[in-house]
């Protein structure tokens, strides 16, 4: 008997991480404690990518519409993404990670924005898997700092109107250089984008599971994988045509 075809991994994974405060009440604990929880699942997510060589994982960690929450919360996220930043970016690095961070970062406190940098810098030359924290991050502000850089490079005379290309106009996105998401996981039980990659997104087959994020467990995300290997991908053409 030939031995069955090894399952298709998706190249690129996007992840909204959703849920915390949720895991949190359930517990009558404080929402960052479900937040905190919640790095659990980055670990097992990292180490699951990294041990399948998929390319890239994308986490949505806090979008531009949660800067509106409670500032009490907002300070706590802030200090455990600076505290487990310091925490992790020693073995990321030993694991051949490049981390970065994408979002609009100038909203970000200048303590915080430093280590990022750092980070970055730290594990920019690394080969493994290509981890971008989406961070003070929304898909229209991406859209719209693309549009910002494409009008510019046409008003200094770089650029012509007509070159602008979907093409020219991905490579200005945040995620530029990397294939697409071909994977979108959201935990938490809602079926929303929360305006995350919207334009990245086209194409991405959408997972959508009800669990919790800090419940999120390797079986979790080996049911992803699974539900992925399963999808026929048309990209708009007919099955006879995506078989020949
Ligand atoms: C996701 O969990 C984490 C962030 C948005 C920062 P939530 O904090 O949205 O948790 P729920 O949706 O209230 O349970
Ligand atoms: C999306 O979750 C953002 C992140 C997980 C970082 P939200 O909890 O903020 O989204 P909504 O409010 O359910 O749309
Ligand atoms: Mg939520």
């Amino acid at each position: 008997m030939p031995a069955a075809a090894p399952p298709v991994l998706p190249r690129h994974v996007a992840i909204t991480m959703d849920g915390n405060g949720r895991w949190a009440a359930a517990r009558a604990l404080p929402r960052i404690a479900g937040h905190r929880a919640g790095l659990k699942p980055v670990r097992m997510c990292i180490e699951a990518c990294a041990a399948r060589a998929i390319e890239a994982l994308t986490l949505f960690a806090f979008s531009s519409e949660n800067w509106g929450r409670p500032a009490a919360e907002v300070g706590k996220l802030m200090g455990l993404f600076l505290e487990s930043l310091e925490k992790e970016i020693d073995e990321l690095h030993a694991k051949d990670v490049r981390v970065r961070f994408v979002g609009a970062r100038e909203r970000i406190g200048a303590g915080l924005r430093q280590r990022i940098e750092a980070a970055e810098q730290r594990t920019g030359g690394n080969s493994g898997l290509c981890l971008q924290i989406a961070m003070s991050y929304g898909g229209r502000w991406d859209i719209v700092q693309a549009a910002r850089r494409l009008a510019a490079a046409c008003v200094n005379g770089r650029l012509r109107a007509e070159e602008i290309t979907e093409t020219s106009f991905g490579e200005a996105l945040a995620l530029a250089g990397l294939p697409p998401p071909d994977l979108l996981i959201r935990t938490g039980g809602e079926q929303r984008l929360s305006n995350f990659l919207l334009w990245d997104a086209a194409y991405s087959e959408l997972f959508f599971t009800p669990t919790l994020w800090p419940d999120f467990a390797l079986s979790d995300f080996r049911a992803a994988l699974d539900f992925f290997a399963a999808r026929e991908r048309r990209f708009g053409k007919t099955k006879s045509q995506r078989a020949s």
